[in-house]
């Protein structure tokens, strides 16, 4: 059900009202995934997931931050969009990037756009390329192949048309569905018999990213649907209400068996009792 547009910019007043506010409720969060098509050298490797970090400040560097992810040793990072809101400046912007290369000091790191970025081309361009100047893998509907002992993976980075997230005039309806087809046209076919990790910022399309062949989505976009209560999401950054994927795991049918998406409730952003969250997914190779 969409809120009213009037209500849009109230909201966006009280969120902005509320960016900078200090982090204290930082939560890691592990899952295990299993897939038939995880080579074995793969089996036990640790995926940390950033997403959505917006204007929230973690301290001098990002510090807080970048200390509490080496912590939890992760073997790759992927960062899932939205590290900076729209209306930044691109000074407040690059003050992301001494985090990043603190993160790459830690495993590789995985990059996709979210709706921020898209928002705002100019501004996340200079980011992209300082990001991959620092060893970021910013993947833009484009992929990459992990080698382990002779096995691989493939990690898939989704960058959505502006129109999945907002219509012309501004509009949270009739949002625009990619196909099947139109997933292939922007990322290829995927590789049939390998594990197939997506990187997309937005989850509403879940369903089709299994139909096109993703093994395991990581998405975030959602901060968890803002407010949490009983462990259920209020509100979807389209001003919908009880958003379908807002936290945690998911699962479905898909051709190839069961694709499972994971979504992050992000690290920034106005919320209530929803904690900035940074997920692990950790690989499992399932026997057949
Ligand atoms: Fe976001």
């Amino acid at each position: 059900m969409p809120l009213p547009k009037w209500l849009d910019e109230p909201l966006d007043k009280i969120y902005a009202a509320f960016l900078d506010r200090p982090v204290k409720r930082l939560r890691f969060y592990v899952s295990e995934i299993e897939s038939p098509r995880l080579p074995q050298e793969f089996d036990g490797m640790r995926v940390m997931h950033l997403s959505d970090l917006h204007a929230k400040d973690y301290g001098p560097g990002y510090r807080r931050l970048t200390s509490a992810c080496r912590r939890h040793k992760p073997d790759i990072i992927v960062f899932t969009g939205d590290i900076f809101s729209r209306n930044e400046s691109i000074q407040r912007i690059m003050t992301r990037v001494p985090m990043m290369r603190e993160l790459v000091r830690l495993a590789p790191v995985y990059y996709i756009p979210g709706n921020h970025e898209g928002d705002a081309p100019e501004k996340a361009e200079i980011l992209y390329k300082t990001l991959s100047g620092v060893g970021v893998k910013v993947l833009r509907n484009d992929h990459t192949r992990l080698t382990r002992g002779g096995e691989h993976i493939n990690i898939y980075g989704l960058e959505l048309p502006p129109a999945c997230y907002r219509a012309a005039g501004g509009s949270f309806r009739d949002l625009r569905k990619l196909s099947v087809g139109e997933l292939d046209g922007l990322l290829g076919r995927p590789e049939s018999d390998a594990f197939n990790l997506l990187l997309a910022h937005s989850p509403i399309q879940f369903p089709q990213y299994a139909d096109w062949g993703a093994d395991l989505t990581m998405s975030g976009h959602v901060h968890g649907g803002i407010i949490r209560i009983l462990g259920i999401g209020l509100l979807s950054p389209e001003r919908r209400f009880f958003p379908k994927y807002t936290k945690g795991i998911y699962r479905r049918r898909s051709g190839r068996g069961e694709a499972v998406l994971e979504v992050s409730a992000g690290l920034g952003k106005f919320r209530i009792n929803n904690p900035e969250s940074v997920p692990i997914c950790i690989l499992r190779r399932q026997r057949k």
